[in-house]
């Protein structure tokens, strides 16, 4: 049971739930922040649409939920990389009304120099942090914005802000994530749908181990763990369009944060285009 006290976030259950429910869509749910962001969003009383590529994970994450939120689930087991994915999800979630959408996986699947992968190798890693996204944002998104409610919590990264030695395509597809979600934003603000871009820095996850294991590492204490960092994504998604993580955490009032900067900057870019490009 998730023991987080949202109150004192600043989130009330009920009006939460209205809001975003009564489903949220968990893209890359089976372990790490993705399982975080299930637990809490049940705990908050919304059903969940769990999905990655092992169900057997899910199907146990499910019957956690389940059984001690009441809530109902639905287990999507899909490969976000492949072409088919979008319509496969679009397919299994039928009728159920997507209120959240957390599009939470990401990882590359190599940390490593650009040409240590051939560009084939590359292919699948990149329509999941471009393609699979927006069209999952247009989809369920362009219902929200139907409905006149709901949110988009897309996890990003630092890595999203500039080029980093290997990490070339994540570094790119984190930024296309980070500057869509920043338009959606602006477009969809006054539409009563929030978008947040989460962006984080190193956090325990199994994947962030996986990756330091190969590369002969332990994980240094003291790393961010999904358990601090989704509350404050889902305390936050009425305030962006972006989050980053520890940057905007404990500034003092008055003080600007990297996030505030950055909402600025899309406010007054978005002025100044619309000089070009119409409102
Ligand atoms: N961990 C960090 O240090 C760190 C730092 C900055 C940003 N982030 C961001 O945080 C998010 C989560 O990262 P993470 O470390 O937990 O790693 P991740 O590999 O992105 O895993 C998260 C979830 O995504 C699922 N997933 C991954 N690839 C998938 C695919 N092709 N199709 C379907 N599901 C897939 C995984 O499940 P299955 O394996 O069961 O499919 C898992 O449930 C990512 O967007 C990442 O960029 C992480």
């Amino acid at each position: 049971m998730t023991d987080v006290d949202f109150t004192a976030l600043g989130i009330e259950p009920a009006e939460f739930k209205q809001k975003y429910g009564p489903w949220a869509l968990i893209a890359g749910a089976s372990h790490g922040l993705g399982a975080v962001f299930a637990r809490q969003l049940a705990s908050l009383g919304l059903n969940c649409v769990l999905l990655s590529r092992r169900p057997p994970v899910l199907e146990e994450l499910q019957r956690e939920l389940e059984s001690d939120y009441g809530v109902e689930t639905l287990v999507v087991g899909v490969d976000l990389m492949t072409e088919e994915a979008v319509a496969t999800i679009i397919d299994k979630v039928g009728e159920r009304e997507i209120g959240l959408l957390v599009f939470n996986a990401g990882a590359p699947p190599f940390t490593e120099n650009f040409l240590k992968a051939s560009a084939d190798e590359w292919a699948g890693f990149v329509r999941m942090n471009t393609v699979t996204v927006y069209r999952c944002c247009h989809h369920f998104g362009g219902q929200m914005v139907e409905r006149g409610k709901g949110g988009v919590i897309l996890v990003g990264s630092h890595a999203g802000f500039g080029g980093t030695r290997k990490l070339s395509l994540y570094t790119g597809t984190k930024g296309f994530i980070l500057n869509l979600g920043e338009s959606l934003w602006a477009e969809w603000k006054d539409l009563g749908v929030d978008v947040l871009n989460l962006v984080i820095a190193s956090t325990d996850t199994p994947t962030m181990r996986e990756h330091m294991a190969a590369h002969g590492m332990e994980v240094p204490e003291g790393m961010a763990t999904p358990e601090e960092i989704v509350p404050l994504g889902l305390a936050k998604l009425g305030d962006g369009p972006t989050l980053v993580h520890p940057d905007d955490v404990d500034v003092p009032a008055g003080e600007k944060t990297r996030g505030d900067l950055r909402r600025d900057h899309v406010l007054e870019s978005t002025r100044i285009s619309a000089q070009f490009i119409g409102d």
